[in-house]
């Protein structure tokens, strides 16, 4: 009895991570981007070198998280913004603990110019108004 009970929390336990690991809402990786987005233009307007690098390499993790779900799904052009958004963020870490502010600023432009490039091909509002996936 005790037995069946553990063999059953194991396996419990093993879908539950299993859950964990899967991928999240789409949506929700996009809001955390562009709250992370928003964040860094915020310290880059007040020169705020150590809260810019947080968040670019929290948007440098997030890319990468795109990048697979793009990537997995075979879209070449998304997979490849995704990638070139996830660059542009590292590049921005590099130059924030380099002191390079203009450096910064021209990868946040690169880094933002995915943001449209993607939208315009692979976003679109679904009949409910809500943003939806377009491929
Ligand atoms: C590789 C493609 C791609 C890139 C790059 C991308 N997005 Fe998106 N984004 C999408 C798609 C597709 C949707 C619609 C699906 C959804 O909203 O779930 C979306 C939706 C959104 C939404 C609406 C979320 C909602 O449903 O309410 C926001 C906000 C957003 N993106 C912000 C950003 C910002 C900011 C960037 C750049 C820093 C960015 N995105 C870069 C593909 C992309």
């Amino acid at each position: 009895m005790i037995r069946t009970w553990k063999f059953c929390a194991t396996a419990l336990c093993a879908f539950v991570l299993c859950l964990a690991a899967a991928e999240r809402p789409y949506e929700e990786m996009m809001k955390e981007l562009a709250g992370a987005c928003t964040s860094l233009k915020n310290n880059l307007d007040a020169k705020s070198m150590e809260g810019a690098t947080a968040d670019a390499a929290k948007l440098e993790k997030l890319f990468k998280e795109m990048e697979k779900f793009w990537s997995k799904k075979k879209v070449a052009d998304a997979t490849q913004w995704a990638k070139d958004g996830g660059t542009a963020a590292r590049m921005i870490v590099k130059a924030s603990k380099a002191g390079n502010g203009e450096e910064m600023m021209t990868q946040f432009k690169n880094l933002t110019g995915t943001c449209k490039s993607c939208h315009d091909v692979h976003r679109e509002k679904g009949p409910d108004g809500k943003w939806q996936i377009k491929i």
